[in-house]
């Protein structure tokens, strides 16, 4: 690697990513200096080791959970699945399915292990490619549970108290456990435990991410610099992607519509959107409309076009309009089921990939637990 003059200074790990950010280049670790060189056009980012700037070159981690509780959603597909299948190609990307977290609601032992099969067939038949992603158990990757120990004795319980996932599923009727309340902590030791940059989800998760960098601050500031400090990826579009009674799409609400559901059955959901009482003639507003919302996911932009002015002009009625939103959003998700169906004909490539992705996984969360348990003194 050859290197360029002397930049400037640089203070922490974020001015370092927004330099590389805002240039496209790589860095070289020269006594306080850093230097920048134009060789790698592939993202890879500043980390820092030690308190003292000791600095190496690595890409950028990517991490993100989706929990084995049921049929992946439209919802659960725009809002996080896509956007981290884009990220794969841009860094070090680790996926799983968080069997754990699923514990806290699920309590029927066939249902968990065929849930987190099936999380897994969805996210690769939706193009996670897992020569390049890490697609694992959470469960596969026991230390997680270790790391969530450690951090609950510096989380205060205020801080845990104010979450709404927490105070929402108390209001749905859960049994306030331990394990739902401490539910943050161990999405925190997930993220930390691999060193994460990114953390791709959907706006409902944002306050989880805070939650882990307030964490991640506690145990540096009591014992040193032991986790970076990771970011939410939320894509504004789909941060929160409507169901079909217009609450944020939710299997909990019981108004989602599946990714794989059956032909008849998604018709049907689709049919039973919500809509107002506006005449068939009369002009509609699309901004209101939740199928102008799912429509707008799934159609190209030309579609889009057209669907808004029927809508603006009138003369068109919501059945139609539900119609097209059907077609469109089985159009776009059939490549998907064909793929769907081959990863279903061979018998044992899911495990090969789960116990691929773990054995990743393990490697990169062993050393980091190391580290973690001989700065607090474990060992
Ligand atoms: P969950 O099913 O709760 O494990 O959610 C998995 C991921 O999907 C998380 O990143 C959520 O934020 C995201 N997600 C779930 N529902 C929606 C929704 N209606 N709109 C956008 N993102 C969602
Ligand atoms: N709580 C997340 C959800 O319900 C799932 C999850 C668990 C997660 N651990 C994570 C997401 C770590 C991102 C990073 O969607």
């Amino acid at each position: 690697m050859t290197r360029g003059a002397p930049i400037f200074k640089l203070r922490n790990a974020a001015d370092a990513k927004i330099y590389f950010l805002s240039f496209g280049s790589a860095f070289i670790h020269d006594s306080s200096f850093l230097h920048a060189s134009n060789l790698h056009d592939e993202l890879v980012h500043v980390r820092f080791h030690s308190k003292r700037s000791h600095l190496s070159i690595s890409y950028m981690r990517i991490l993100s959970g989706i929990q084995a509780s049921g049929l992946l959603h439209i919802g659960n597909y725009f809002g996080m699945m896509r956007p981290a299948i884009a990220l794969q190609a841009e860094g070090e990307a680790f996926y799983f399915i968080a069997d754990y977290h699923a514990l806290t609601t699920v309590r029927d032992p066939k249902a968990l292990r065929e849930n987190t099969r099936r999380v897994a067939l969805d996210f690769l038949a939706c193009g996670l490619d897992p020569e390049r992603a890490a697609l694992f158990r959470q469960s596969d990757v026991p230390q997680v549970t270790e790391l969530a120990w450690i951090l609950s004795t510096v989380a205060p319980m205020g801080l845990l108290e104010r979450s709404h996932s927490y105070k929402d599923k108390l209001a749905r009727g859960l049994a306030a456990t331990v394990g739902l309340f401490n539910y943050p902590v161990l999405m925190a030791a997930d993220i930390l435990m691999y060193d994460s940059d990114l953390v791709p989800v959907g706006k409902d998760q944002k306050q989880h991410i805070e939650i882990t960098r307030d964490l991640a601050v506690k145990v540096n500031d009591t014992f040193g610099e032991i986790f970076k400090l990771p970011e939410a990826r939320i894509q504004a579009a789909t941060e929160v992607v409507p169901g079909i009674d217009g609450q944020k799409m939710s299997k909990s609400y019981g108004n989602n519509i599946d990714i794989f559901g059956d032909e008849k059955e998604t018709r049907k959901r689709v049919m039973s959107i919500v809509t107002d009482s506006t005449p068939v003639d009369a002009p509609k507003d699309p901004a209101k409309s939740i199928i102008f919302k799912l429509y707008s996911l799934v159609a190209s932009k030309d579609e889009i076009a057209k669907m808004r002015d029927q809508f603006l002009k009138g003369g068109a009625g919501y059945g139609d309009f539900k119609k097209q939103l059907f077609d469109k959003l089985w159009e776009y998700f059939a490549a998907m089921r064909k793929r769907r169906e081959e990863i279903l004909s061979d018998k044992s490539y899911i495990d090969n990939v789960l116990a691929r992705g773990a054995e990743r996984a393990n490697g990169v969360a062993d050393q980091v637990m190391q580290r973690v348990r001989n700065a607090v003194g474990l060992r």
